[in-house]
Parts: structure tokens; sequence; C-alpha cells
């Protein structure tokens, strides 16, 4: 997997965060002691967790340590792999924005997390459904020249989570991103689902696949008459209570 690049990855800050703060408001939890923030990137949603929840005690986990190094705040962070990763006691909250379609076997995942939960606690989590959308075909194909074996995230069927969690809440959400700027749905997956792609190709061979899948993806993501490009992207939500 190439490195994660926060300045890459905050150019549209605002539309990536929507889903996370729309997550955010449907936690109804009052006052969690302990929450975690898995994959917080740079821990932008983390301090606003930490701002809703002023006495708890807020831990931010990412692999990354280029995406932590812009993290900071009262939050502690930790590099860490989610896959392994093991609180030291329950928790009331755990939060996971856009991180959790990076982490195989969802279920094994899933039930783990759940039991992580002390009781009345809520997972809350989102995940990008954007495999089918014309951006990522394209990336396939291309990458199917490139000798890469496309490995699809290890997100399920959206009613796959309620067999594996029981009660919970679960919906998907069309975002209809209007962007602006010289083709802005390449530079967009260029910083986050292009990585599944660019990870088996050598590092000599980048450029090309860039600049490939750039030209596919302007021309199916045409720039409307005011000159903005609409880009839509579905999301999946999950809020889990114990
Ligand atoms: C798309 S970013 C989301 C960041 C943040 N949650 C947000 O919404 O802005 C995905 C994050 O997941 C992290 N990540 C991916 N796989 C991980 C793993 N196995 N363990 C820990 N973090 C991981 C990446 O380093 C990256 O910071």
């Amino acid at each position: 997997m190439t490195a994660w690049d926060p300045a890459h990855y905050e150019q549209f800050e605002r539309e990536r965060a929507q889903p996370g703060h729309d997550l955010m408001a449907r936690i109804d939890l009052t006052a969690p002691h302990r929450i975690v923030d898995l994959g917080c990137g740079t821990g932008r949603l983390t301090g606003l967790l930490a701002d809703r929840y002023p006495t708890a005690d807020v831990l931010g986990i990412d692999r990354s340590s280029e995406m932590l190094s812009e993290a900071a705040g009262r939050v502690r962070y930790r590099q860490a792999d989610i896959v392994e990763w093991e609180p030291d006691g329950p928790l009331d909250l755990i939060y996971a924005n856009a991180s959790l379609q990076w982490i195989p076997d969802h279920p094994r995942l899933f039930p783990r997390l759940h039991q992580m939960l002390a009781a009345g606690g809520v997972l809350a989590v989102q995940m990008p459904l954007s495999w089918d959308q014309p951006s990522h075909r394209i990336m396939r194909r291309v990458g199917e020249e490139f000798g890469v074996d496309p490995q699809a995230p290890p997100t399920l069927e959206p009613t796959a989570y309620y067999q594996l969690l029981g009660e919970a809440e679960i919906w998907v959400t069309t975002y209809y991103h209007r962007l602006s700027g010289p083709n802005p749905v390449f530079r967009w997956v260029s910083a986050t689902g292009m990585k599944r792609f660019l990870g088996q190709i050598p590092y000599d061979g980048h450029d090309e696949f860039r600049a490939r899948c750039a030209r596919l993806i302007e021309e199916a993501y045409p720039a409307g008459p005011d000159g903005a490009t609409v880009f839509p992207f579905r999301r999946l939500f999950i809020i889990d209570r114990a």
C-alpha cells in the first residue's frame, strides 16, 4: 500500500468530513467516558468528538505516521493497526469514519468490535460504497492492463451487517458532491481509492497509470456549464448498540 498523504487527502476536506459529521449526529450518547476513533487519520473528526464530549477520554488510532503527524489537541493518539489493536477496557463509543473499508474480514472484525463495547456503548461506522462507481470501474479496467489483480474492498452488502451485529441501524446515502477545479474526481480518488491499485504497480509505472486514469475519469465526470463537476458518492452507515 502506498503511503497516505495528508495534504492531498485534505484537498476536499469539507466534502470528505460531511459524512463524518452526519455519522456523529446519529450518536445518541450523552456522556460516554471512553471513546476510540479507529483510523482517525489527521484527527480532525477525533477533535470534534473530544469537543462534543469534553469529559471523555478520547483515543485516536491510525497506522499511518504521516496522517498522525497532522493530529493535535487534547486527544491521545497511538500508531497501531486496527487488525491487532485491543483496548485495555470496555469502550463507550467506537467511531470509525471511512476507515474500516481498509480492514479485511468483516465477518470477524465487526463482532470483535461489538465485543469491545461496554453495556449501552455504540459502534458508529461509515464506509464508502464506491467500488461499482465509474471512477473505480475505470481504475479496475486500467489496472488490469498493468497486471493489477483488483482487490475489492471487504465491505459487505448492507444487510449482511445485520447478520453480524443483530440490532443495528443501517442506511445508505448518496452524496452529490459539487467539486471545482480541474479534474476533481481524479484528484479525489487518487488520494484514497487509487491506493488499492498503486500498491500493486511498480513505482516506475505509477505516473502512466495515473495519467491513463486521469484522462478516462475526466471524460466520465465532465464539468457542467457552471464549471463545477458533480461527483455522486454512496456511503454505508451503521450504528450498532451493545
Ligand atoms: C480515508 S482515511 C479516513 C481518516 C479519518 N477517519 C477521516 O474521516 O478523516 C482512512 C484512514 O484509515 C487508516 N487505516 C487504514 N488501514 C488501517 C489499519 N489497518 N489500521 C489503522 N489505521 C488504518 C489510514 O491510515 C487513514 O488515515
